[in-house]
């Protein structure tokens, strides 16, 4: 298995929330932003929330539309 876990991270978000998401795949705090990415070419994916929602992020680190889940880990078990 690569990635945080094998299934996506829901996250309830809030209207003005900003999250600082992993791109680099090196975060020990998955799927968010530790610093990690430092060495590396990569930065986070900053999103601020327009609303009160559920998210899914990806867990596996393999998504077309990270931080999404786009539900490639369905077919990848
Ligand atoms: S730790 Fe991965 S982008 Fe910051």
């Amino acid at each position: 298995m690569s990635g945080w876990q094998n299934e996506p991270f829901g996250i309830d978000v809030k209207a003005g929330e900003t999250k600082a998401f992993c791109m680099c795949g090196l975060s020990k705090n998955g799927p968010y932003c530790d610093g990690s990415h430092k060495e590396t070419d990569k930065t986070p994916e900053i999103v601020t929330f327009d609303e009160d929602r559920t998210i899914y992020a990806c867990g596996r680190q393999q998504s077309s539309n990270r931080p999404y889940c786009d539900d490639t880990h369905s077919g990848q078990q």
